[in-house]
């Protein structure tokens, strides 16, 4: 039987030269692997109280949907900057491979809610760290981030532990 990691697929020099860029749409295409994986990034959450399921671009819209489906939650993008139509709050952060803004509507989480942030992947943490930014300043409760894949070279884990997050991941 194959393990969640054995679906995804490296990508080298994508989108810049020297990134092993890994692919989760090899995951996303196999009935069984995108079934295991989104149970498995649930687990841990089994009994929590979670209001709302946060989801990054892009992967982590199609990860967070089917969570928040599952767990019969409402779900909630944060999009890079000029996506979303309403009021937002902005938060600029680094990537591994560049710079960027992230932006939320500024009414979809209330204060108080407790929310569960999902994404494809974890490298330098500064995406997953402007999202729960954004949730935060909105007063919104951070209860864990789910990631598929964790680059621990890249040192997200460890940033995201330091503001005081549960961090999982279903791969390094
Ligand atoms: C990737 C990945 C994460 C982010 C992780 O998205 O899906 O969202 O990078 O990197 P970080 O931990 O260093 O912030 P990307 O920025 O490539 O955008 P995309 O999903 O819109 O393609
Ligand atoms: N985002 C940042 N680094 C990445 C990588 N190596 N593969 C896929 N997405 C990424």
């Amino acid at each position: 039987m194959k393990t969640v990691k054995e679906y995804i697929r490296t990508i080298p020099d994508f989108p810049h030269e020297g990134i092993m860029f890994r692919d989760v749409t090899t995951l996303f295409a196999d009935a069984r692997g995108f079934r295991m994986a989104v149970d498995q990034l649930l687990h841990p959450y089994a009994g929590q109280p979670i209001d709302v399921v946060v989801g990054l671009e892009a992967r982590g819209f199609i990860l967070g949907g089917a969570i928040a489906h599952q767990l019969g939650k409402g779900f909630v993008p944060i999009r890079k900057k000029g996506k979303l139509p309403g009021a937002v709050i902005e938060q600029p952060y680094q990537l591994e491979y560049g710079e960027a803004v992230m932006e939320m509507h500024d009414d979809a989480i209330s204060a108080g809610q407790t929310v569960l942030v999902v994404d494809d992947l974890l490298a330098t943490g500064g995406t997953a760290e402007a999202g729960i930014k954004l949730i935060e300043r909105l007063g919104g409760e951070v209860v864990g981030c789910a990631f598929v894949i964790d680059l621990p070279e890249l040192g997200g884990r460890k940033r995201l532990e330091a503001l005081g997050m549960e961090v999982h991941a279903l791969c390094d």
